[in-house]
């Protein structure tokens, strides 16, 4: 019997490597929909497990929903998988024009589209931080002067991701520029230009995400993961870490707003990560959700903390085939991403760890001789690591000791000399 044939949106990136392989190992043919940019930077080996591939433009996704259909009609795709957040609206798209399992298109820009996302949640009673849409500056300076926004708040673009572009900002002094860094935050496949942002409440307390699947509407948990962000007005992610027990009302909670968000995303048949702060009064605000595996490596950490086999549940998934969730493990894992004290060109590095007992994963992308970013989004971390084990205290504690042990040198680069500090070696620490 042949096997459906399996098409990521986009074959970029580690998640989507561990997903292609899965379900070459499984006998599919896998298939990529990719930008002729995009196919260039794939591995050597994601290129040898492709059985195909159709190059299309992403920017233009009506375009591209006719591409990717007709190729995959004439391949016998059946399945439509994707672990890039700015094409899970297409993929709900084009699972629905195929006939094959996938999310309601109709709601699926609620997942992607942070103003529709607010709408949504607000629609159906999800508790989200009171969100206003702001086209110009007198919408800025009315929504600043909203007692239901307040300062602190949140000024954030509409469709970024990575936290590009977000702010949390103290006072009306720094909303300007805020606002002016949301608008430049434009997406991996906008054109730019848009002049709307988002003015958001801010949500006090901790950070967690919870990492869903849903098949058929019913929706499995299979963990909830702490987030280690950093303070100020730029929140960078510098780690993550998971199962996190909630005390049993306040996970009750949690999943309650959870499975609303995901009901008003229209989240049928895909995977689901949606991230909460929970108040000291143990209250829940969704912060967002995408219909999608977690990225930063929380797939990783699932299989090793849990034993599930995240990438062949998403397959499952999206081949409509009852998928095994339930842990078969009992461990801790935990994922440091390792960013730049400043701007500038990297001139070393030493003390990456490498890949070994209790550390199944490390990822270094930053070129030494390359440029460098200080934490601004997630896109300026230089590398990862994962640390798993029995104990989490234990984990945490080897984690924080392999960082530090991480040491970079990096130079103002020529353009920025003058406005960088001195080369200095320094640890990394988040
Ligand atoms: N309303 C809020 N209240 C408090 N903190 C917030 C709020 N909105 C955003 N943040 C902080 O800013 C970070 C980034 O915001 P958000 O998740 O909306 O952006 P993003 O670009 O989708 O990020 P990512 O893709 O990294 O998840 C959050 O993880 C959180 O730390
Ligand atoms: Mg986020």
């Amino acid at each position: 019997m042949t096997l459906p044939g399996v098409l990521l949106l986009d074959g970029a990136g580690p998640e989507a490597g561990l997903l292609a392989a899965a379900a070459a190992a499984r006998g599919h043919q896998v298939h990529a929909a990719t930008t002729a940019a995009g196919y260039a930077d794939y591995g050597p080996e994601l290129k040898g497990l492709l059985a195909g591939r159709v190059v299309t433009d992403f920017a233009r996704p009506d375009r591209a929903l006719d591409e990717i259909a007709s190729y995959a009609r004439r391949r016998g795709v059946g399945a439509v998988l994707t672990v890039n957040e700015y094409l899970t609206e297409l993929a709900a798209r084009l699972c629905a024009e195929l006939g094959v399992p996938g999310n309601d298109p109709g709601r699926a820009r609620a997942a992607r589209d942070k103003a529709a996302m607010a709408e949504a949640f607000a629609a159906a009673g999800v508790r989200a931080p009171y969100t206003v849409l702001v086209r110009d500056k007198a919408g800025l300076r009315s929504a600043l002067a909203d007692p239901r926004v307040g300062f602190p708040c949140v000024i954030k673009p509409l469709s970024g991701a990575g936290s590009a572009g977000v702010t949390v900002v103290s006072g009306s002094a720094g909303a300007a520029a805020a606002a002016d860094a949301a608008r430049a935050a434009v997406g991996m496949y906008d054109v730019g230009g848009n002049p709307r942002v988002l003015v958001q409440a801010y949500a006090a307390g901790t950070e967690y995400s919870v990492e869903s699947l849903t098949q058929d509407g019913a929706t499995t948990h299979l963990a909830v993961t702490r987030k280690q962000v950093t303070g100020g007005p730029k929140r960078v992610e510098t780690g993550h870490s998971l199962p996190v027990s909630l005390p049993p009302a306040v996970e009750a909670a949690v999943y309650q707003e959870v499975e609303a968000a995901i009901r008003a995303a229209g989240i049928r048949h895909s995977a689901s990560h949606t991230e909460v702060i929970v108040g000291g009064d143990g209250r829940c605000a969704v912060i967002e959700i995408g219909a999608r595996l977690a990225a930063g490596q929380i797939g990783v950490l699932i299989q090793h903390a849990l034993g599930i086999d995240v990438w062949a549940a998403l397959l499952d998934v999206a081949l409509a085939r009852p998928a095994a969730l339930d842990p078969t493990a009992c461990g801790y894992a935990t994922v440091r991403f390792v960013t730049s004290p400043r701007a500038g060109r990297l001139t070393s590095l030493c003390g990456f760890p490498k890949t070994g007992p209790g550390v199944p994963f490390v990822r270094w992308r930053a070129a030494i001789g390359g440029t460098v970013d200080e934490p601004g989004a997630n896109g300026h971390r230089l590398g990862s690591f994962v640390v798993t084990g029995p104990d989490a205290a234990e984990v945490e504690g080897r984690a924080d000791a392999l960082l530090r042990r991480v040491r970079i040198r990096v130079e103002p680069a020529p353009e920025n000399t003058g406005q960088v500090r001195p080369a200095r070696t320094s640890a990394i620490a988040p």
